[in-house]
Order: structure tokens, then sequence, then C-alpha cells
């Protein structure tokens, strides 16, 4: 992978903040983008802004053919079919549209973890309050997903499993392939919130075996207000919409309407064209590169992030310490310094993390860090140099104040 080359690529790399240059490590929350993506958008508002399915002039036409071309880029990224994407805001709204889409009976099961993110986490908590009964599997200290404790907390009233894929706090992974066969085994269906695995390494949806699954483009180097929800037919058919509106229906009268077809019934009103088209972009900008030669590069500088914070003594990092077993991002916590503090000071010399919880209250309680971590999240346009680089500011950072 050329990092230069790829680098030139964006836009805001090439500019510098108060006269210095920065690291941006805040990848998990929101990628940065690249021209291709920004000018795909660009074109849709300055060459030929429309309509989709509604006017007939040749903008609405061109509009039609590029926002059909994006679902295809969204699908094959994943290994599926066109018919079963369906567009929503984000990874929050498309496991929303399950959770408020599926008819579940008082008493259904309803199995998640404490992994989740608040938008894997929350939707399932609204659908308990209606009836059904809420239950999780504990992961490890270190994150890890604890298959036994699963077959343990599956019953037969198990209706629906929903797992985060990859953690945004402790960067594990889970077995989303084992989660499938053990739910399905019990006749359960599997949502997978990908938000924090889809960008990252390649994603076959078919082979995991999974029913439902949710990714966001703006963590992906697409625009933010665009996502998917992936959704085998059968079930997408089972949906209730959340939502209704233009282009949800085949017709109405003043009492009644007649739904339309997958996925127009699932897309009420006018879409985010430019945010699908930008999406779009940004497939073909990381499938250029490939996904695996991605997932690879990130290896690697993770791994010198994960040493470089193990090598600080007063830095506990969360989630397991080998980095072949880690995802490209380290949260962590500092011995007497609070979260946010060290984040500040970070600012302070370019270097852009988060702090604070992440939105994954939970999993910071239970490791017992009721302020949550700082966390520092790579991607594709991060450099080993950046990352050495960080490493010295931070233990310097922490020599001054801790
Ligand atoms: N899910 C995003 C994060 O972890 C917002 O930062």
């Amino acid at each position: 992978m050329n990092i230069e080359k790829i680098r030139a690529d964006f836009p805001v790399l090439q500019k510098k903040v108060d006269g210095k240059q920065f690291s941006y490590f805040d990848s998990a929350c929101t990628t940065l983008k690249p021209r291709q993506v920004l000018d795909a958008m660009n074109a849709y508002y300055t060459e030929y802004t429309g309509c989709a399915g509604r006017s007939v002039h040749k903008f609405a036409r061109r509009t039609e053919e590029e926002f059909a071309k994006a679902r295809s880029k969204a699908a094959k990224f994943i290994n599926a079919p066109p018919s079963e994407i369906i567009w929503t805001k984000n990874t929050t709204e498309a496991i929303n549209l399950v959770a408020h889409g599926l008819k579940f009976n008082p008493g259904d099961r309803i199995i998640t973890t404490n992994l989740e993110h608040s938008s894997g986490l929350l939707p399932w908590q609204a659908v308990a309050e209606k009836g059904a009964v809420l239950d999780f599997v504990l992961c490890s200290k270190e994150g890890e997903f604890n298959p036994e404790d699963f077959k343990k907390k599956l019953g037969r009233k198990t209706r629906l499993v929903s797992a985060i894929h990859s953690s945004n706090v402790t960067a594990t992974t889970s077995p989303l392939k084992e989660i499938a066969k053990i739910a399905h085994d019990a006749g359960a269906l599997v949502l997978a919130d990908c938000a924090q695995s889809v960008p990252h390494f390649p994603i076959d949806v078919k082979s995991l075996g999974i029913d439902f699954l949710a990714f966001s483009g703006h963590k992906m180097l697409g625009p933010t207000g665009i996502g998917c929800l992936y959704g085998r037919e059968d079930l997408l058919k089972k949906l209730n919409p959340m939502l209704l509106g233009g282009e949800t229906i085949k017709d109405a009268t003043l009492q009644a309407h007649v739904l339309e077809d997958l996925p127009d019934r699932l897309e009420a009103g006018i879409q985010n064209y430019a945010g699908a088209i930008g999406l779009g972009a940004a497939v073909d900008y990381l499938s250029g590169i490939g996904m695996q030669d991605i997932e690879d590069y990130e290896k690697n500088i993770s791994k010198a992030l994960v040493e470089g914070l193990l090598a600080i003594p007063q830095v506990s990092l969360l989630g397991p310490k080998d980095f072949k077993k880690r995802g490209s991002l380290a949260s962590f916590s500092v011995k007497g310094m609070e979260p946010h503090d060290i984040a500040l000071m970070l600012n302070d010399r370019n270097f852009f993390l988060r702090s604070g919880m992440h939105c994954a209250y939970p999993i910071h309680k239970f490791l017992g860090l009721p302020k949550g971590s700082v966390r520092a999240s790579l991607y594709l346009y991060n450099s080993a140099d950046e990352v050495k680089l960080f490493i010295e500011n931070l233990s310097q950072i922490i020599k001054t104040f801790s």
C-alpha cells in the first residue's frame, strides 16, 4: 500500500492545524474523506440534481441510475444482492428499523451482549419495554465473546440475537459465523452491528450466514447521514416500515394504502442521494486498494500502537494485549489521570483522539471505568511515523502530569 499516495487523496490531510501537522486518530468515530468521495457527491449537486423514482426528466433519470449503482456497490462490498440492501441514515437507524419492524410477542427473548454500542442496545431495551425479554452474554475481561455463556443464555423462546461484530472499545471481533450457527440451531435470527468491521476488513455476509447486518458510510470514508441495512429478502419483506411517506406505497385512498415492494417500502421520502453516491465512491476507493491489504496494513500500525502503549507503565490497555487479536483501535486509561484531560492535552499537541464512554456505557462499567477511556483509532491514512510520535507525546504528557 502506498501511504503517501493515499494521504495525497485526502484534502484535509494537505492542511495544517494552527500552523502545524496533525494526526487524526479518531476514525472509529468518523473517518476523513478522500477527494474521490467529495467529487462524486459534488457532481450530484453541480451536474444533475434530481429525485430518483419520481420525475421523468434527464436529471431524475441520472439520479436514479447513480443511486442504483451506489446500492449495487454497497451490496457487492459485503457480497449481498442489491435487493437485500436498504438505505438508512446510519447503523443506528438500521438497527432501529429491525427492532421496530419485526413483530415481537410478549415473552420472546432477545439476546445481546455487554459489548454493545448504545445503538445496538437501546433499540432492544425499547422492545423489552413492550414485553420481550432481554438477556446478555457477558464478555471476558479482555472483551472476548463467550460462546459458553451464549449457549447458556439461548433458550427455546429466543427470537433474535444481536451482537456487535468489532468492538469500538476493546478492539475485539466476535465470532459471528459461530454465533450465527448456534443461534440458527436454536431457531433465532441474528443481527450484527458491523459499523466497526465493514470499514476495516473483508466482510462476506453470505459466508457469515447472518440475517441482518448494519453499517455506516461515514466510518468508511463516506459522508455522514448514510448507512445500510442488509437483510435477507424474505425477512425484509416481513419488516413493518418504521416511517411511511413518499414512494413507500403503490396506491392510497383517504383511508388506506398498499405498500410498495422492496426496497421502496422501507425507504420513505426523498433519499440522501448524494450520501449514497458518496458511499458508493468510498466503496470504489476501498475496493481499489483491496480490503485484505487494508487489514494487513492496519495490523502493522496497530502492532506499533499496542506495543507502544503497553510499554508505558501508567497505561492500562483495554482488550487483548496480543495485537493479532485486535482491530485497529486502542482504548486505554492512565493511572491518576482523567480520560478527557489526556485527550485535551493531546489535542493541544495536534493529536485528535476520542475520550469518554464512546457510546458504550455498560462495557466501560464492566471494566471498572465509570469515566470511560481514551481511544486512538487508526485507518489506512495513518502512518507508522505518526504512531511513533503519538507514543512519544503521550509518554511526555504522562511523565509531566501523573
Ligand atoms: N461509534 C462511534 C465511536 O465509537 C461514534 O466513536
